[in-house]
């Protein structure tokens, strides 16, 4: 049984918002409650990566998801000026295949090397949690007859092969990711949400404690956090229903 700061710990924020003084405000509310924050698309776009700075210098750790996917000598580009900023964690597509990915992972290690700060870890998206387990022109998730978690799995079996710390997938892949890849593996799963929550456009949820339970190292916890009247007293609340 993991205790209250293990727990903690294991909590992302995503700061899906439009303004670094909110973002700032964000982090200042939860930081002593939570393990990182992650930066995405919108944020980054709108404040660029001096958002990233501000969130170091009040002390949090971040997760700076901007979902890579280009040629590798691009990425591997991208990636050193990412290891820069002192994220603790960065995506990329573990679609982008083993030469994008090792393009990456050794463009990290020589650049934290090289700056004597330690590696970001490397995360690859498999599938979004957007995507529904069938049905649909949804993308690669309705390849006839592959279920979405096969595709989890064998891409995530890539990912650790080629030497990503380990990837994004949904809650409901994560009983099936624990079975094929290493202990040390690390899994992250949105599509969290707390029992009762608005879905918003997830498809693959499930709960904070179902999620723990089956394996995930961290959890992405977005709109129910940011959106709720108290940021603070929903987080506690998410960790009291884990523990309970
Ligand atoms: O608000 P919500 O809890 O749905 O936020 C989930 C966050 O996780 C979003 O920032 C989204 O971009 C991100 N994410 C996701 N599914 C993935 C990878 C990242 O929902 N497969």
């Amino acid at each position: 049984m993991l205790d209250r700061d293990e727990l903690r710990k294991k909590i992302i924020v995503a700061l899906d918002l439009d303004s670094s003084e909110k973002a700032v405000e964000m982090v200042q509310i939860l930081k002593g409650e939570v393990g990182l924050f992650k930066v995405g698309l919108e944020l980054f776009t709108a404040c660029g990566p001096d958002v990233v700075r501000r969130i170091r210098t009040e002390g949090a750790a971040v997760f700076l998801d901007l979902k890579l996917y280009d040629i590798p000598h691009t990425v591997a580009r991208a990636v050193r000026q990412i290891a820069r900023l002192g994220v603790e964690m960065l995506t990329l597509h573990a679609y982008g295949g083993p030469e994008m990915i090792q393009a990456a992972v050794e463009a990290a290690s020589q650049e934290a090397g090289r700056l004597g700060i330690p590696r970001p870890k490397l995360m690859g998206v498999t599938i979004l949690t957007s995507q529904a387990a069938s049905g649909g022109a949804q993308g690669p998730a309705s390849i006839p007859g592959i279920s979405v978690e096969k595709m989890v799995v064998f891409m995530a079996k890539i990912a650790e092969r080629e030497g990503l710390d380990g990837v994004i997938a949904s809650p409901h892949e994560v009983n099936a990711l624990r079975q094929n890849v290493g202990p040390k593996f690390l899994i992250v799963t949105p599509g969290i949400r707390p029992q009762g929550s608005d879905e918003h456009d997830q498809k693959r949820t499930a709960t904070p404690q179902s999620a723990v339970e089956a394996g995930a190292d961290y959890l992405v916890i977005g709109r129910p956090i940011t959106q709720s009247a108290d940021p603070l007293m929903t987080v506690r609340n998410i960790i009291d229903s884990i523990c309970s």
